[in-house]
């Protein structure tokens, strides 16, 4: 990472209505740049107190209201700096019990439509951002991914198989957008945003969502061409794939 922080930066964060989406929302506001949240609701309460320069609305499963949704932002603004893919679920999302998450537990539709969301839907926003993106200098993507979607990791860990696979589809995108993008100048990095006290995190989790977004800020602030490719943890330590 370089030690420039970038500055007055537009911004759109998936998934800023809550949890880590939002407040990662509040950190680049707070800093100044021009910060556009994604939520399916029309309004979101929270984020629009933040006071974001604007929402735009999509279901990260269905591919023609994320492209209505950034057709509608190219329509605003002229280009687009960093593109942050935050939103997620795991099978909870489809009421699948705790106890009944492992790999052969889920029916395929539910099996399929976490990756739908977790890395489908993560693709289609980047392919759609990807004119506004090339306008910016130093075009950034963050796709928010999770240490279970880490082979050496999961391996050992995780109770939620669709989840995991989701997540490693999720970090294989990255890497395929990295090779694509990184020769015309694009960063394109996955992290693993620490275990977050969220709705997905649950209460037991030790980083509250503000103090993971704040590292996240820092860590996202400072990127460079030199790190595209990478796996991170908010703290800005590689993550082993
Ligand atoms: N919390 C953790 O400990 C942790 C750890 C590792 C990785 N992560 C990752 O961090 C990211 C953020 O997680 P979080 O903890 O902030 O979760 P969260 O509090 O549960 O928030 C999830 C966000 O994703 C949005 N979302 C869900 N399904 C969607 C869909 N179909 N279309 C559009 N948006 C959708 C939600 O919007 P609605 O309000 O409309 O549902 C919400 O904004 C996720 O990618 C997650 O996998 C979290």
């Amino acid at each position: 990472m370089a030690n420039q922080q970038r500055a007055g930066l537009t911004v759109l964060i998936t998934g800023a209505n809550r949890g880590i989406g939002l407040e990662l929302a509040k950190a680049f506001i707070t800093q100044g740049h021009q910060v556009w949240g994604t939520a399916r609701e029309a309004s979101p309460p929270e984020l629009l107190s933040a006071g974001p320069a604007g929402v735009v609305s999509f279901d990260l499963a269905d591919e023609s209201s994320i492209a209505a949704g950034v057709a509608d932002l190219s329509n605003q603004i002229e280009r687009l700096d960093v593109l942050i893919n935050s939103a997620g679920i795991d099978a909870r999302a489809f009421n699948a019990p705790i106890e009944a998450r492992g790999p052969f537990d889920l029916d395929a539709d539910t099996f399929a439509a976490v990756t739908r969301v977790n890395a489908v839907g993560p693709m289609v926003v980047t392919r759609e951002a990807l004119p506004l993106l090339r306008r910016s200098d130093q075009p950034t993507i963050v796709n928010i991914s999770s240490q279970l979607g880490s082979m050496e990791v999961a391996a050992n860990r995780g109770i939620d198989t669709s989840y995991c696979v989701s997540k490693a589809a999720l970090n294989m995108l990255t890497v395929k957008s990295a090779a694509a993008l990184g020769p015309e100048g694009m960063t394109v990095i996955a992290v693993h945003p620490g275990w977050v006290s969220t709705e997905m995190g649950g209460e037991a989790a030790p980083l509250s969502p503000a103090t993971s977004a704040s590292a996240l800020y820092e860590l996202i602030a400072n990127l460079s061409p030199a790190d595209n490719g990478r796996f991170l943890q908010w703290d800005g330590q590689p993550h082993p794939w």
